[in-house]
């Protein structure tokens, strides 16, 4: 493979800085009407080695790999070092193979561990020896591994670096390549990196289950097996699926892609949908949590995403028809203009008779384009409105207990208040005679 693990590997460490894994934006906060949607797109970076790796370093312990091991006792904590520089919570396992015909056959050397010094000494225990012919038994121990002689987390990124200069013997430990693929498919789901020190290839076992399981073999002189087991890591595919945790009633996400697989440091865009439904609680704020799952486990608080949506309150803005015999305000209002039409306004400082404050649909304030008409209240056509507005609030602020409608504007923008507003001479008429200290 004309492929230099040396340019890769300055490519990674010079590139431009990347943003940090997670998901962007983290928190989404929005005000909608009930029965709409809005779209967010969300950048999921994903991190540059895949997370929670269980790695498991499968090392060919016959007589021709002798400097290769070296290489590897040599550089193992750096190794180390590297990998949990991306993903802290990563584990190795050593695990050694050989020829089967020898005591060398296959050995679990180190169980899964996250101690360093474990590591160390296990790969110092290694000894490249015996192994008469060319073929060794690493399909036997591809199939060993998927069948429980190496301890997985639950959730783990399962990744195997073979390292071996030849092909292996097929059926090996009485198990096919055919066999030990689906093992590590089905029952581990581990992808195998493989590290090819001279001939692994040899057969093309060694690119059949590579590619089978979503890895790559990585060309190698043997002084470079350590910088290549970081490389062949980085290169690693991640699939990122969308997971919603916990969503109020009324609040739904939906996401396209529903599930996307790249090369593990990219960044994905999903496409998410935020609806709210008709019938959700006016005035509330509602709450979703989704987490991006990488590889089917959960990706830690960076890939958690809150969505906050806050319902605008719709309904009320009843208009009245400013004509005799038509304007059916009560008398204490007055069907006077507004920016949002012709509604029933009440005397300042008063609101409905026995309504309550956010009950939208029989009195409601109005977002008023220039400052100074906050506090008028506005009722339905037809509602008595000699209730006095709660006393706390005083001055502009008065009635401002009573919920704020969000009703469509009918005049141009910029217009303002019209004109005739305040000429309105029933309104100064009420207003002269109920009016309220304020
Ligand atoms: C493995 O390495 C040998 C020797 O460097 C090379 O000839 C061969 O093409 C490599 N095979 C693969 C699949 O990388």
């Amino acid at each position: 493979m004309h492929f230099s693990i040396a340019a890769a590997l300055a490519a990674a460490l010079a590139g431009p800085a990347l943003a940090a894994p997670g998901v962007s934006p983290a928190t989404v906060s929005k005000a909608a009407d009930p029965g709409s949607s809005f779209k967010v797109d969300k950048l999921v970076t994903t991190p540059k080695i895949p997370p929670t790796p269980d790695v498991v370093l499968l090392v060919d312990v016959t007589g021709s790999m002798g400097s290769t091991i070296a290489n590897i006792k040599e550089n193992l904590a750096q190794v180390i070092t590297t990998v949990r520089g991306d993903q802290p919570n990563a584990q190795f396992a050593v695990v050694s193979f050989g020829d089967l015909d020898d005591p060398n056959g296959f050995a679990v050397v180190q169980d899964m561990t996250s101690s360093t010094s474990l590591l160390q000494t296990a790969v110092n225990s290694l000894v490249a020896d015996l192994g008469g012919d060319p073929d060794e038994d690493w399909i036997n121990a591809l199939y060993q591994i998927s069948t429980g002689a190496v301890t997985f987390r639950t959730g783990s990124s399962r990744i195997i670096v073979l390292v071996s200069d030849a092909p292996s013997k097929d059926p090996s430990g009485g198990h096919t390549l055919e066999q030990a693929i689906d093992a590590l498919k089905t029952k581990i789901a581990a992808r195998v990196i493989g590290v090819n020190v001279s001939d692994l290839d040899g057969k093309g076992q060694a690119t059949a289950v590579t590619s089978a399981t979503g890895g790559v073999i990585i060309g190698s002189a043997a002084e470079e097996v350590s910088k290549a087991i970081v490389s062949g890591l980085k290169n690693l595919d991640v699939t990122v699926k969308p997971n919603v945790v916990s969503c109020d009633a009324g609040l739904t996400v939906e996401f396209q892609p529903t599930s996307t697989t790249v090369p593990s440091g990219d960044t994905v865009i999903f496409k998410e949908t935020v609806k709210v439904a008709a019938g959700a609680v006016q005035g509330a704020a509602l709450h979703c949590s989704v987490r991006f799952l990488l590889n089917g486990a959960p990706g830690g608080t960076a890939f958690v995403q809150s969505v906050t949506v806050r319902v605008n309150r719709v309904g009320g803005c009843d208009k009245c028809i400013p004509q005799p015999g038509q304007n059916l305000c009560h008398i204490t209002t007055s069907c006077a203009p507004t920016p949002f039409g012709t509604m029933c306004l009440t005397r300042p400082g008063y609101k409905a008779d026995g309504a309550a404050d956010d009950d939208i649909n029989v009195h409601w304030r109005l977002k008023w384009p220039v400052p100074g008409h906050e506090h008028r209240v506005a009722v339905k056509p037809g509602t008595s409105a000699d209730t006095l507005c709660d006393p706390k609030h005083t001055g502009p602020d008065v009635c401002q207990e009573v919920v704020v409608a969000d009703c469509k504007s009918t005049a141009a923008v910029g217009q303002g208040v019209p004109a005739q507003y305040d000429d309105n001479s029933r309104t100064q008429e009420v207003i002269a005679a109920g009016d309220r200290d304020l």
